[in-house]
């Protein structure tokens, strides 16, 4: 049998841990590119690693991945994407309050499997306009819900009516009546409607398709049965989805340290809205600006955390241990480590502030572990061995350009040069900030030509689906931890052991005197 390597001296003597490297290094502020991890004994495999955190009390992920707060990444549809994928989507502010809500609650009420809007043809319409619409819209099915003038369940249309042999006959006619069409109450689907239904598939062989009514018997959804086959496979994947104890997906939203017409925290607004996102049901709140170690965001995380004691709050932006201490002593639960690393920041070159983000990570994280806080590392993300990188140090990460791509992001594709792209504006940005995020870099936004600009406007390549963006720097993730033995997170940051890297090291780590064909991406 093999027996364990104990720690080599040799090794201890160039490859330190967190607290001895960083020290060593303390007049050098180091970043992603700037170290790399040392290799130890695994038995580890990576396919066998757990990738689950607590980031506060009652905020479980299953993946330590969060989509940032930006009006270019994060809405309904990318925070649905990312729950489903075990992480958590934060909802930006750069649109009205109102909006933020009804965002929220889409994923709030998002059930997977059941197809909210389902295509509906009415009682009085021709098989030949069905026909058409099908051709038109280039739908792959061909039976629809029938329902009245006010969304009443008349009946089902079966695809073996829909045929062009049929086309001068009415719905009404041809369609498979109400009281022969199988319909669940919402009610009663309870708190796992896809096993619900999976079960009603079973106990009803040949019926494929299953109807969602409310009390007035108006049609609220539709579960197939491919669809629920395919999630009930999905289950056994290794990540669940993200959820709440009522079985919902979770989803965080962010606000700002806003400011009334005075220049004063414009406490009353913030408390209502934060009030109203949390009897959405709301998972955590981010006070997400540039400068959270600042008066205002101390107020706003205190007087949140006054008014709702178990909400779990994450706040930020900082690099200090200060910074760590105040917003953890003013009650918040994990706190955003960045300042100006992001792809699109200029905060450094615009304020001449921040610090590269491996050393503001170990800085904040001794004093996070004092504090009894967590701490998310946000920005600067480009490719999965950051990601490992910043899990020595943080429990999660949040990531914005990397996902912006994705169709699950906010925005139009267009095509330039035969390329799709999609755009990717920092929050400090001129036209960002006129879209009203000017409160988080402590601008007011009524007078524009004052900005001082601190991101710019760009553009990402279109990327095919965030769950394969995912996939890969998952499995990315699982590699650096099988690399370093690490079973969880807890021990991928107690046994990191970091060494700096040559400009000649980092040119040998990418693929290099090859002529590539194929990327590695
Ligand atoms: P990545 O590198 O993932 O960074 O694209 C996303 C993070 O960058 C921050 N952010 C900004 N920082 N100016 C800044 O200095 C900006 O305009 C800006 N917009 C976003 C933010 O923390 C985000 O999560």
């Amino acid at each position: 049998m093999a027996v364990k390597q104990e720690s080599n001296p040799i090794d201890a003597e160039f490859y330190q841990p967190a607290d001895a490297f960083f020290t060593g290094h303390r007049s050098l502020a180091l970043t992603y590119d700037d170290i790399t991890l040392a290799t130890l004994y695994s038995e580890i495999l990576p396919r066998d690693t757990q990738l689950d955190v607590q980031l506060a009390e009652g905020l479980n992920l299953n993946i330590p991945v969060i989509s940032a707060d930006m009006d270019t990444v994060t809405e309904s549809r990318m925070a649905i994407a990312m729950a489903l994928n075990g992480g958590l989507g934060l909802i930006h502010y750069n649109m009205p309050e109102k909006q933020q809500l009804s965002e929220l609650s889409r994923v709030k009420n998002h059930v997977h499997g059941l197809i909210q809007d389902p295509i509906k043809v009415a009682p009085e319409q021709l098989i030949g306009e069905v026909l058409e619409m099908i051709e038109k819209r280039k739908f792959a099915f061909g039976t629809f819900p029938v329902v009245d003038a006010d969304g009443r369940l008349v009946g089902l249309l079966s695809g073996h009516v829909v045929k062009p042999r049929y086309s001068k006959r009415k719905v009404a006619e041809a369609l498979t009546p109400r009281n022969q069409v199988h319909a669940i109450k919402q009610q009663e689907l309870g708190t796992n409607p896809v096993a619900r239904a999976d079960k009603f598939f079973t106990d009803h062989p040949g019926i494929h398709k299953l109807l969602v009514v409310d009390e007035e018997d108006r049609l609220r959804g539709l579960f197939t049965m491919s669809d629920v086959e395919r999630i009930t496979q999905e289950r056994s994947a290794q990540f669940k989805p993200a959820r709440d104890s009522r079985f919902r997906l979770l989803c965080g939203a962010a606000v700002s340290a806003t400011r009334n017409a005075f220049g004063d925290l414009d406490r009353e607004r913030i408390l209502t809205h934060v009030q109203a996102l949390a009897e959405r049901g709301v998972d955590v709140v981010a006070v997400s600006t540039a400068h959270g170690y600042s008066k205002g965001v101390g107020e706003t995380v205190k007087m949140l955390r006054d008014a709702l004691p178990r909400l779990p709050l994450i706040a930020g932006n900082v690099t200090s241990a200060a910074g760590v201490e105040y917003l953890a002593d003013c009650g918040a639960n994990a706190i955003k480590v960045g300042q100006g690393p992001g792809s699109i920041c200029t905060t450094r070159i615009v304020a001449g502030v921040g610090i590269p983000q491996l050393t503001a990570l170990h800085v904040c994280s001794r004093a996070a572990e004092q504090k009894g806080v967590t701490i998310i590392a946000d920005g600067g993300i480009t490719k999965s061995g950051d990601i490992v990188k910043a899990l020595t140090l943080a429990q999660a990460v949040i990531c914005g350009g990397l996902f912006a791509g994705c169709p699950e992001a906010p925005g139009q594709m267009m095509e330039i040069g035969g390329k799709l792209y999609k755009q990717y504006r920092g929050m400090g940005s001129v036209a960002a900030m006129k879209a009203g995020s000017a409160a988080r870099y402590g601008h007011l936004t009524d007078n524009t030509q004052k900005l001082a600009p601190e991101g710019v406007e760009a553009l990402k390549e279109v990327s095919p689906s965030l769950d394969l963006v995912l996939t890969q720097l998952i499995g990315g993730i699982q590699s650096g931890m099988g690399y370093l033995g690490a079973a969880n997170l807890a021990q991928l940051r107690q046994k990191a052991r970091y060494i700096r890297v040559s400009p000649a090291g980092m040119r040998e780590a990418a693929p290099h005197d090859v002529v590539e064909v194929k990327t590695g991406s």
